[in-house]
C-alpha cells in the first residue's frame, strides 16, 4: 500500500498508528486495541500462592529468550507438530482454496508463524490479511515483511489479545469482504477445553455464516511419542520451561535459583494433555520482592498444559461453539490434524 493511503476501519478501534518502513517506504495502518497486559507480578504472586498446586501461566514463556527457545523447539527431531503441520498444510492448501473461494480476508490469530502463513498467502487468491497479535513490536515487524513480499495484498495489522477478542475491526474499504480465520500450531491445546470452547465461540461471532476457520490441532497418540516431544535429548524444552524462572528474576526483583528445579513433562491420560512442571529439588524459599514462597522437596509448579484431541472430540467441541466441521486432514501417522470449519 502506498504511503498515506488507509484501509479505513470502524469500531471497535481504539487508536490507529501509521507504521512506515524506512527502507521500503511501505506504510501500514496498525489498529491498536490497546490490549490490557496482564500484570506479570500479580499473575506470578497469585500462581505461587495457589494451593495445593502452585502454577505459573504459560503465556509468560515468550520473552525474547523464550521465543528463541521455542523456535529451536520447533526444529527439534522429537518435536513433530511443527513439521507435520507444515507438511499437511502444503498437501491440503489447494483443496482449502477450493473450499474457501477467492477474494477473502485472512485473519491470523497470533502472527508470525511465517512458514505456515506464507503457504496460504502463496497459494490462495486473498484480498487482505489481518494478523492479530498482542506484541506490537513483533506484529509491526512481521506485518511489514508480509506487505513487502505481497505488494498486492492489503495488510491490516491489529494489536490485540486474540484470546479475549469478541469483535474484529471492520475493514471499511470493503466491509462485506468474506473472512477466513487461521489458528495454526495447536496453540488451541494450550487452552483448557472450556477456554478453547469460549475462544471458538468468539471466533464464530467474528465470522459471517459461510465464513471459514482453519485450525491446527495436535492429536492423541502413543504417550511415548508425546513424552519425547516434551523431553528432548538436547534439553531445549527444559531450558524453555526453566527460562520462566530466569524471566521472573530479571523482571520482578526475585531470587530464584533455576538450577534448584527440574523440568518435568508427562502425559496426563485422564485430562488428555501433556503437563509441564518445574519441580523443586530441595526444600527452599523463593523471594519475590517482599513476598516469600516455600517449596518442599519434589513440590511442583505447574507451568503448561498442552491438550491433545481425537478428531471427533475436537469436531464436537467446534460444533458446539457454532463452527461446523467441513473437512479434516491428517498426516499418515495420524499425529496432527488441520480442520476446516465453517460458521
Ligand atoms: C505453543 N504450543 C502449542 C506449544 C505446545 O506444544 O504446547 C508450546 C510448547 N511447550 C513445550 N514445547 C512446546
Amino acid at each position: 500500500m502506498p504511503a498515506g493511503s488507509s484501509p479505513g476501519y470502524a469500531s471497535p478501534t481504539r487508536s490507529r498508528l501509521i507504521i512506515m518502513d524506512a527502507k521500503t517506504n511501505i506504510a501500514l495502518e496498525l489498529i491498536d486495541l490497546e490490549p490490557e497486559l496482564e500484570d506479570f507480578r500479580q499473575a506470578v504472586v497469585e500462581g505461587l500462592s495457589s494451593s495445593p498446586q502452585k502454577t505459573l501461566p504459560c503465556k509468560f514463556f515468550y520473552d525474547a529468550t523464550g521465543s528463541a527457545l521455542f523456535d529451536e523447539i520447533c526444529d527439534l527431531d522429537e518435536y513433530y507438530p511443527t513439521r507435520t503441520e507444515i507438511n499437511i498444510l502444503r498437501d491440503c492448501v489447494s483443496e482449502l482454496g477450493t473450499l474457501i473461494g477467492d477474494n477473502r480476508l485472512l485473519v491470523e490469530y497470533g502472527s508470525g508463524s511465517s512458514v505456515k502463513i506464507r503457504i496460504l498467502l502463496d497459494q490462495l487468491p486473498l484480498a487482505a490479511y489481518m494478523p492479530i497479535d498482542i506484541s506490537r513490536e513483533h506484529l509491526q515487524q512481521s506485518a511489514q515483511r508480509i506487505a513487502e513480499d505481497y505488494p498486492e495484498l492489503a495488510v491490516l495489522p491489529v494489536c490485540a489479545d486474540y484470546s479475549q477478542l469478541t469483535d474484529l475491526p471492520v475493514y471499511q474499504k470493503n466491509p462485506g469482504l468474506r473472512k477466513v480465520g487461521f489458528f495454526p500450531g495447536s496453540s488451541i491445546g494450550n487452552f483448557t477445553p472450556e477456554e478453547a470452547q469460549h475462544f471458538l465461540q468468539n471466533v464464530a461471532r467474528q465470522l459471517q455464516p459461510g465464513d471459514g476457520f482453519i485450525v491446527g490441532v495436535d492429536l492423541k497418540k502413543d504417550p511415548e511419542i508425546l513424552h519425547a516431544a516434551y523431553n528432548d535429548a538436547k534439553g531445549v524444552t527444559a531450558a524453555f520451561n526453566l527460562n520462566l524462572l530466569s524471566r521472573i528474576n530479571q523482571e520482578l526483583d526475585a531470587e530464584i535459583d533455576p538450577t534448584a528445579f527440574n523440568h518435568e513433562a508427562a502425559y496426563n491420560d485422564s485430562h488428555g494433555r501433556v503437563e509441564m512442571h518445574l519441580v523443586s529439588k530441595t526444600d527452599q524459599q523463593i523471594r519475590l520482592g517482599d513476598d516469600q514462597f516455600e517449596l518442599a522437596t519434589d513440590e511442583s509448579i505447574h507451568t503448561e498444559n498442552s491438550h491433545k484431541y481425537d478428531v471427533d472430540e475436537f469436531q464436537q467441541l467446534a460444533d458446539a461453539a457454532g463452527l461446523k466441521p467441513v473437512k479434516v486432514w491428517t498426516d499418515e501417522n495420524h499425529w496432527f490434524s488441520i480442520h476446516y470449519l465453517e460458521r
